[in-house]
């Protein structure tokens, strides 16, 4: 696993967006595993101020997001759907017909058929992973065992509470949400895992500064993948005494 600490936050998405730009100019069709949260803000500013200044071309790219919540309708401002198109894809050249997210709405289990399906149809170049105060990566809370495929996860109530500042409030946060599992994120042939902010310390530890792998902790699985990029800020490798 290669460990990259940036200055700040800044630079850490600026070289976050240098990997997905290297994916997209080497593969102009390639397909990219996107996410939602905080975390990514910024990557997906840069790669709109690239593609709007730079000619950083998406019009063939294709892309596949990590999860959706279950019950938000497309156009609901907490939906993911809703989270993509107002923060990336409405602001570069990407045909939104050729982007996917898990839906909401719906048979629970027909949606879940369609997102395997889109998933096994998908070679994804590079996945971008953020992670939760628990450790979660895409929806897949800390658990005795991991699914491998995409399923619907029960959210865990540290993960409500840590959701809740983008909802009116704690009870609007949905309880459910279609995941993809963790057998499809390692499928990714690279990954790129961000990391910043006070409340990831724990997280931070377990995937930094020791060597084991545990489903109680997810994010510790990206350990495992032959090409893994973990991105730290260098105020949250302060906090924790890592130094590389
Ligand atoms: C949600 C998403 C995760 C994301 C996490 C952390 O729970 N399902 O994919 O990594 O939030 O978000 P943030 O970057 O806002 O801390």
């Amino acid at each position: 696993m290669k460990v990259i600490i940036a200055e700040n936050y800044e630079k850490q998405c600026a070289l976050g967006a240098d990997l997905i730009e290297a994916e997209v100019r080497e593969k102009p069709d390639c397909c990219i595993g996107l996410a939602t949260g905080s975390s990514p803000l910024g990557i997906y500013r840069e790669l709109v101020r690239r593609c709007a200044e730079e000619g950083l071309d998406f019009s063939r790219v294709s892309s596949v997001n990590l999860d959706e919540y279950v019950g938000l309708a497309p156009d609901h401002e907490q939906s993911y759907r809703y989270f993509m198109d107002s923060n990336l894809f409405d602001h570069i050249n990407i045909d939104k017909a050729n982007t996917y997210v898990a839906k909401g709405l719906g048979n629970v289990e027909k949606n879940l058929e369609e997102f395997r399906a889109v998933l096994a149809s998908k070679s994804v170049a590079i996945q971008l992973l953020g992670v939760g105060p628990d450790g979660h990566i895409a929806f897949n809370e800390p658990a005795e065992a991991l699914h491998a495929s995409a399923h619907e996860e029960s959210i865990d109530e540290s993960t409500i509470d840590a959701n809740a500042r983008f909802f009116a409030s704690r009870d609007d946060v949905p309880r459910q949400a279609l995941t993809m599992g963790i057998g499809e994120i390692m499928r990714a042939k690279k990954l790129l895992t961000i990391i910043s902010g006070s409340n990831k310390e724990e997280a931070a530890r377990k995937l930094l500064l020791e060597d084991l792998i545990t489903p109680m902790c997810p994010v510790t699985l990206v350990k495992a993948h032959p090409d893994s990029t973990v991105i730290l800020t260098r105020e949250l490798a302060d906090k924790i005494g890592y130094n590389g």
